[in-house]
């Protein structure tokens, strides 16, 4: 198929398809960061703003990472050194970059919904690299090339998504992914942690731990986050620890070949425990460098160098 899309926003809007070549064309892009050289000429000419106005390690690295391997040049801004702190407003700040002709712009900000605005406001692809609560669908579509890669396939697997779903973002992006490429997903944590609604998303929702692993072919973990919670969702950080932190106990319920999977910041002994972070099921460190590749196929679909 033929790349047509101007923007990544979400999950929810792409097809099977556009899932499918993302996934392969970031399959395809995997052994560049293997090489003694790790750059290919195909962006050359292209300019990437990295605009995160929220804290990020993982995505916002591996954007520039992305970028660069692909010899796009790239600029980062962070709202503390942008004029965000003198007042501009977010729209004018995107028209002033808009007019500076970057062939795209990677956006992450706590308001729900800013790339969208964006993307009707700039003539640039706009990258939703987290908006709020809402969607983070490079996390997700990273989390599904892992999965596939390591699974063959992602239909009919059983995958639970443990943990604070009601403020996850990557939950909502893996929820949407997941159930268009045929996998059953089943949503747990605590009451106060899931959304009332969230079954209408076509999710199994558990609130114990050990019904939520039983068969479970894939685990991902989520954290806590309290970033966005307007008030204390749990009694205790111990508590919520011994009821839906994924253990070297119970754990056991699940398959015997489980993914242990984690977007990151981990929590170490909170919702994961160390031995099971870094264990022999875990590919969470797969899962970040997967990052790069998903991230170098978006750069490279979107700015038009696939036509
Ligand atoms: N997974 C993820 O979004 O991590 P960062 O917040 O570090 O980018």
């Amino acid at each position: 198929m033929k790349w047509e899309r101007k923007d990544i926003l979400g999950i929810k809007e792409l097809s099977v398809e556009e899932i499918q070549l993302i996934l392969d064309t970031a399959e395809s892009f995997l052994e560049v960061s293997t090489r003694e050289i790790k750059k290919v000429p195909t962006l050359r000419g292209k300019t990437i703003i990295n605009f995160f106005v929220e804290a990020s390690t993982r995505t916002r690295t591996s954007f520039e990472i992305a970028g660069k391997r692909l010899s796009a040049d790239t600029i980062n801004i962070s709202a503390s050194t942008s004029s965000l702190v003198k007042g501009e407003t977010l729209a004018d700040t995107a028209k002033n970059l808009e007019a500076m002709n970057p062939d795209a712009i990677v956006i992450r900000h706590s308001c729900a919904g800013t790339p969208h605005m964006l993307a009707r406001l700039v003539k640039q692809s706009i990258i939703n690299a987290g908006d709020g609560a809402h969607e983070h669908p490079s996390q997700a579509l990273l989390d599904m090339m892992t999965i596939r890669s390591r699974k063959g396939s992602l239909s009919g697997l059983n995958v639970s998504i443990v943990g604070d779903i009601a403020h996850s973002r990557v939950a909502r992006s893996n929820i949407y992914g997941l159930n268009k490429m045929g996998a059953r997903v089943t949503v747990a944590g605590p009451a106060t942690m899931i959304p009332r609604d969230i079954r209408e998303l076509g999710v199994k929702v558990s609130f114990k731990m050990d019904e939520a692993l039983l068969d479970a072919d894939v685990v991902m973990m989520l954290r806590i986050q309290t970033e966005r919670e307007k008030q204390s969702i749990f009694p205790s950080l111990r508590e919520y620890s011994t009821f839906y932190g994924l253990n070297k106990e119970n754990i056991k319920k699940a398959k015997e070949d489980v993914l242990v999977m984690h977007p990151g910041p981990v929590n170490r002994g909170v919702e994961i425990s160390p031995e099971i972070a870094d264990g022999s099921h875990s590919v969470i460190m797969e899962q970040v460098t997967n990052g790069v590749a998903v991230r170098m196929a978006l750069l490279y679909l979107l700015t038009g160098a696939a036509a």
